[in-house]
């Protein structure tokens, strides 16, 4: 099952330019959505090059604020009065985000990408549940739109701690055939995690591929699922990354690959990953021994 969705199959457009790019890019709107924010930029050369699960680094301004900051590309526009626009949504947590919650239109920001390995889409004609928690949602929103151009049948779970943490609820119905919510505070939806409502969306028996983006405890859950039911998951994992580039080996994954373990660097052969192969036991912190890299691992069967 794993094979439905594989490497190399990203939903790009044939014939579009690939590769990232280094660019000052001219804010075109800061705007409130929730509890969140979002920016959109003037970029022409990385809209044209984007793909869903890719994302950019900002160089951010203030104290302690030395490295690019990354976020998910969630929407682009390639066409229309404002060709070439890229906008991502954030929240803020450190001085990186609430500097860029000050910006405003013309502001200048220098950007990088579009970076990172996108959603590869199934090769074959199968349902496609996508799972978002909090912001997570808005580069699955971004893979619903090119899922359904090749006419795949799109069903979305997306969940929060609150409502207004729950990014885009209305842009999910609007785009999915059937979409499920989940609050921890049950103010929208069902009340609790979006795993306690995968079953349901399940049971129609018609789910070939599993798409997730959110926390990372919620995506090893989401991937156990996945695993339970043998479907294939790629997951975009948030590891911190310093470099961005696949330099400095800070955000690597614990991966399984012919039956060994290997760090991969989430930023270049991520932020996409297929979710089962990950070592989700291996993340964090280690309270008995480390693992070598190259180890073979024990109780899991290669996917
Ligand atoms: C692929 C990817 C996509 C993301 N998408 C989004 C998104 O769409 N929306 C959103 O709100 N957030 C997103 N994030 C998280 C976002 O990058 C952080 O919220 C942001 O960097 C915080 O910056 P800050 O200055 O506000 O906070 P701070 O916590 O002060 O800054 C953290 C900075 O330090 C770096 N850092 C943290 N820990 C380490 C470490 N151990 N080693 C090296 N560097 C470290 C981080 O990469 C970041 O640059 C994403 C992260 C990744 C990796
Ligand atoms: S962030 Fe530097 S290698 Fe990935």
């Amino acid at each position: 099952m794993s094979s439905v969705v594989s490497r190399g199959s990203s939903p790009r457009p044939q014939g579009r330019v690939t590769g990232p790019l280094r660019a000052p890019c001219e804010v075109l709107a800061y705007r409130r959505i929730g509890a969140y924010h979002s920016l959109t930029f003037v970029a022409p050369d990385m809209a044209e090059r984007a793909a869903p699960g890719q994302f950019v680094t900002l160089a951010v301004d203030g104290n302690g604020t030395l490295l690019r900051r990354p976020f998910s590309i969630y929407a682009v526009s390639r066409h229309g009065p404002w060709a070439g626009t890229i906008e991502i949504i954030f929240d803020v947590g450190g001085p990186g985000t609430r500097w860029m919650s000050t910006l405003g239109k013309h502001d200048v920001v220098d950007l990088v990408g579009p970076l990172g390995r996108p959603f590869p889409v199934p090769q074959q004609q199968v349902g496609c549940l996508l799972v978002g928690g909090g912001y997570g949602a808005a580069p699955l929103l971004y893979l619903a739109q090119r899922l359904q151009q090749v006419n795949l049948r799109v069903d979305m779970i997306l969940g929060a701690a609150t409502q207004d943490r729950l990014f885009n609820a209305i842009e999910a119905k609007r785009l999915a055939t059937t979409a499920l919510f989940t609050t921890e505070d049950g103010s929208f939806g069902t009340q609790g995690r979006v795993t306690d409502v995968m079953e349901r969306a399940l049971d129609s028996g018609a789910v070939g591929a599993i798409y997730a983006c959110g926390p990372m405890p919620m995506l090893r859950a989401v991937s156990e699922v996945a695993k339970h039911h043998r479907i294939a998951v790629q997951v975009a994992v948030e590891e911190a990354m310093a470099c961005g580039v696949g330099v400095c080996m800070t955000c690597v994954i614990p991966y399984r690959r012919e039956g060994q373990i290997v760090n991969v660097r989430s930023c270049v052969e991520g932020p996409v990953l297929n979710g089962r192969r990950i070592r989700w036991d291996l993340i964090g912190p280690q309270p008995t021994r480390e693992i070598a890299v190259g180890e073979q691992p024990q109780e899991q069967a290669e996917e």
